[in-house]
């Protein structure tokens, strides 16, 4: 697919991860270190994919290898129809934005921007005007004859995916590229650069370790721990259903209820939580058996203030933020954490008060036993 939008041409291609797998040797006798263990993963054309995953979980070795800075040491990259796995970084037609910007502190914006064109040899005359177009694009007009010195972090960072997206790369490349601005830029910059890549349609894999901007900016996130993969799906999927502990724990606040399965109809189980029957759907990530234990998911926004809830608990914690309240709740033996985003309806309790809660039942999700995800090499 061929993208003319912005007059700056682009192509989209589909990236493949096939068995991918980097070991490390050890140093010093010990044990081989797997960085990134047997990974596969597919992004389609124009979509960009999103790693995330605590520091070390292997985010930068996947994207460095694709990249070509690191070859693996067994398994295949492919980008579109070529296998690139052994070929060389400058011939992948590959960019990559760091979070350090990395731009010559010597040269000018325009200069910057326009390297990239200058070492591959495009004639002068183009270099010129595609290099005009990206900074027109990227807008940044009064500041090309500018030092990086003499800019914000975030405008350098604009630099940066500037000189990215000059060369027209066939995949872009994110390494926490926004992680050294502050949050509301943050934010605004995260907007901006989704807005741009869509534009562009260029196929795009962006690593961080800040869920928010996952969810924000992705057609699919990949949450990965321990070099594996935990899940490749939706935000929205991720969130809602998530493959086991360690996702549901890591996208967003989870309450993690123990439960025991009381009967099973159709698709639907009854649960018991707290001495409560609820009504949970079943997935088929979860093998139940009657009497058995389940881990179930409530995310604190599952949880409401309701006369008619079945629940009683104590509050133990109020924190006030503005457009909600946070709580902890002291339901039996455990405490859950809550958000309430209609206070102004029903008040701000205080630590000590008495509350009926009522679960948002259909939200909830079920978990595997940690046993069973042991068994898949999950854990
Ligand atoms: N060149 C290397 N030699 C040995 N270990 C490495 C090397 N590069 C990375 N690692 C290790 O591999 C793991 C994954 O690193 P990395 O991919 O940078 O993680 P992330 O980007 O998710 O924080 C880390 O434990 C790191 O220490
Ligand atoms: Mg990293």
């Amino acid at each position: 697919m061929t993208n003319t939008n912005s007059n700056i041409n682009t192509h989209s291609v589909d990236v493949k991860l096939t068995n991918l797998l980097k070991v490390f040797p050890s140093h010093n006798g010990g044990d081989n270190f797997y960085a990134v263990d047997d990974i596969e993963l597919d992004i389609k054309a124009g979509e960009l994919v999103t790693l995330l995953g605590p520091s070390g979980c292997g985010k930068t070795t996947t994207l460095r290898m694709l990249a070509g800075f690191e070859l693996p040491t067994s398994g295949s990259i492919h980008i579109g129809d070529e296998n690139v796995t052994n070929v060389p970084p400058n011939k992948r037609n590959v960019a990559m934005v760091f979070q350090s910007y990395a731009l010559f502190p010597h040269l000018s914006v325009f200069e910057n921007i326009a390297y990239g064109l200058r070492i591959n040899k495009v004639p002068k005359g183009d270099v010129i005007d595609r290099t005009y177009k990206v900074i027109s694009l990227m807008h940044l007009e009064e500041f090309k004859d500018r030092l990086p010195s003499q800019l914000s972090g975030g405008q350098q960072q604009r630099v940066a995916l500037a000189r990215a997206i000059v060369t027209e790369p066939k995949v872009l490349l994110f390494d926490e590229p926004l992680s050294n601005l502050d949050a509301k830029l943050r934010e605004y910059m995260r907007d901006e650069l989704r807005k741009i890549q869509q534009r562009l349609g260029i196929t795009s894999l962006y690593v961080t370790h800040d869920q928010t901007e996952a969810m924000a900016i992705s057609d699919k996130v990949v949450i990965m721990n321990h070099g594996k993969i935990q899940q490749a799906d939706s935000p929205i999927n991720i969130y809602t259903k998530p493959n086991n502990h360690f996702v549901a724990g890591f996208m967003g606040k989870a309450n993690f209820l123990h439960g025991v399965v009381k009967e099973l109809k159709n698709n639907m189980a009854m649960i018991n939580i707290f001495g409560k029957s609820v009504l949970i759907r079943i997935n088929d990530k979860v093998k139940l058996t009657e009497n058995g234990p389940v881990e179930c998911v409530t995310r604190p926004e599952f949880w409401e203030f309701s006369d008619t809830g079945k629940f009683i608990g104590q509050v133990t914690r109020t924190i006030y933020l503005g457009n909600h309240v946070e709580y902890e709740i002291a339901i039996g033996d455990d405490t859950i954490s809550m958000m309430d985003f209609e206070h102004f309806k029903h008040g701000i309790k205080q630590e000590g008060d008495q509350v009926t809660l009522h679960l948002k039942e259909e939200c909830v999700s079920l978990l595997p036993t940690r046993k069973e995800y042991i068994k898949e090499g999950l854990a």
